[in-house]
């Protein structure tokens, strides 16, 4: 998939020009969201302008094209724990300006002081934690308001031993105390034992 490229980059994650426009490849083999994308995901509820809160955002390759997304107008607050993750991070936001990388533990929310009054159009989050559903619960309470949206990518290997499918339902139902489910998709062949879960607060 070719994403529309926000900032100039001399050749650096494969640009291309296509009809005198900059894109970029967008991998769904290195992006859950581009994978959701590759699969036919129908709702990717981000647009130009939105402020988005991404909970496991790693080196940011993801949140690169997010922030292509949502443009110079939007916003895109980069949360990890990792302090190696986030200096590649932070080299990333210098060029783009829309990027604010934040080093914290998604799971404690009591001490965001960065987050402090900020309410986002949607919620991203890829930790690959146990307790995803819970993390994804509590800062949506504290971060995202009704009408909004929230893209959880779930890793079902790192839930429990037990079958995908058994999983997803499980989680999936936790879910649904919270929030509206409005799409789910598989990420097979290019992520195993994943699924994109798009919904929204009730
Ligand atoms: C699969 S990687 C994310 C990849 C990234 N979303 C992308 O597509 O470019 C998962 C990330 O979640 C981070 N992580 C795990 N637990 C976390 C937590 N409790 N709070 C914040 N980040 C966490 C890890 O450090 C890791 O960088």
């Amino acid at each position: 998939m070719y994403n529309k490229n926000l900032v100039r980059e001399n050749g650096k994650f494969y640009t291309l020009d296509l009809n005198s426009k900059e894109r970029r490849l967008w991998d769904p083999y290195r992006s859950k969201l581009c994978a959701g994308l590759a699969n036919g995901l129908q709702s990717l509820p981000i647009k130009e302008g939105d402020s988005v809160l991404y909970l496991g955002c790693a080196e940011g390759y993801t949140c690169s094209f997010v922030s292509d997304l949502v443009g110079v107008q939007g916003i895109v607050y980069g949360v990890d724990i990792s302090p190696y993750s986030m200096q590649k991070f932070v080299l990333l936001s210098k060029e783009r300006a829309n990027l604010v990388p934040v080093l914290w533990d998604a799971n404690k929310l009591d001490k965001y002081e960065l987050l402090e009054g900020v309410k986002v159009d949607v919620i991203v989050q890829d930790v690959a934690q146990k307790n995803q559903v819970e993390i994804l619960t509590k800062n949506a309470r504290q971060f995202l308001e009704k009408n909004k949206h929230f893209i959880l990518s779930l890793k079902t290997s790192s839930i429990a031993q037990k079958s995908a499918k058994e999983i997803i339902e499980e989680e999936t139902r936790k879910l649904e105390k919270d929030f509206e489910i409005l799409e789910r998709k598989r990420l097979e062949p290019f992520e195993k034992k994943h699924i994109l879960i798009v919904g929204s607060p009730r």
